[in-house]
């Protein structure tokens, strides 16, 4: 049953997730979140479709198992391999929003006519997921889309605002797909954290797109829209993950920019 007072289930492959839910959190307060970081199976980035599919559905379990009204996929990598998996399988027991669909609706509307670039794990620009959906919202766009795969170790072990490390993002940067871009899409959970290191290279002269904000927007509307907006916060947020090490805690820390208590909840017995 959805009634306003469920919380919303906000899942990613680890950590990175925490971003969005980071940004949910401050854009409604009022909103218990149930987070679910699968750190036994990160990164997702770099494995099959199948194998992020059967990782999402039981994460669904778990999060229509703790009432959630939402679930919030917000991993650019299980968005591309499972978004419709996930809504076909929740079906009206719960709302399902991914983290792509709101950057696509937000470009489409803002970048007629211009080339964009994104940047993402080989998972989320091999799916070709973005390409086709910002060809079907506005066919005037030309995307130019560069896997980024060494970004995410490096920002998990904090190791981002080097000079090694703007050498990795300008090497990165300088390939001739993002060539002539007006704005690049941060397709990444990992990524908002190297965006100043990112706009710094463009000497701020492009947007930069963070699609924790524009997400936990689209989340408003959507909560809005199907009379779902909570209207006192009860109960706290729970951030669970199957696996435990001092490691993710301190990823947690820096993805969500506070101290929380992360509780250790296994997926398969
Ligand atoms: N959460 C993933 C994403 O947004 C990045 C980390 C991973 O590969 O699991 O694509």
């Amino acid at each position: 049953m959805m009634n306003k007072g469920n919380p919303i289930g906000i899942f990613d492959s680890g950590m990175g997730g925490l971003t969005v839910a980071h940004a949910v959190k401050n854009l409604l307060p009022n909103e218990q979140i149930i987070y679910f970081g699968d750190s036994a199976h990160l990164p997702y980035g770099d494995k099959s479709a199948a194998t992020i599919q059967a990782y999402s559905i039981k994460i669904c379990d778990v999060l229509l198992q703790h009432n959630c009204k939402v679930i919030l996929i917000a991993c650019n990598s299980a968005s591309a391999a499972a978004f419709e998996l996930v809504k076909a399988y929740v079906g009206s027991k719960a709302q399902v929003m991914n983290v792509i669909d709101p950057v696509v609706e937000y470009v489409g509307e803002k970048y007629s006519n211009a080339k964009i670039g994104l940047i993402g794990t080989k998972q989320t620009v091999g799916s070709g997921v973005y390409a086709q959906k910002i060809a079907a919202r506005n066919a005037s766009i030309t995307l130019g889309a560069l896997a980024t795969p060494l970004l995410v170790p490096m920002i998990e072990e904090g190791f981002y605002k080097n000079e090694i490390s703007e050498q990795i993002i300008n090497q990165y940067l300088e390939k001739p797909e993002l060539e002539d871009i007006k704005a690049l899409i941060l397709g990444c959970t990992h990524y908002p954290l190297i965006k100043k290191q990112v706009s710094d290279f463009y000497a701020n002269a492009i947007e930069i797109i963070d699609s924790s904000v524009i997400v936990a927007k689209a989340l408003q509307a959507l909560l809005a829209y199907h009379n779902l907006v909570s209207k006192e916060k009860l109960t706290k947020n729970r951030f669970l993950v199957s696996d435990f090490t001092p490691s993710f805690q301190l990823a947690a820390e820096l993805f969500f920019q506070e101290e929380i208590n992360l509780e250790k909840h296994i997926l398969w017995e």
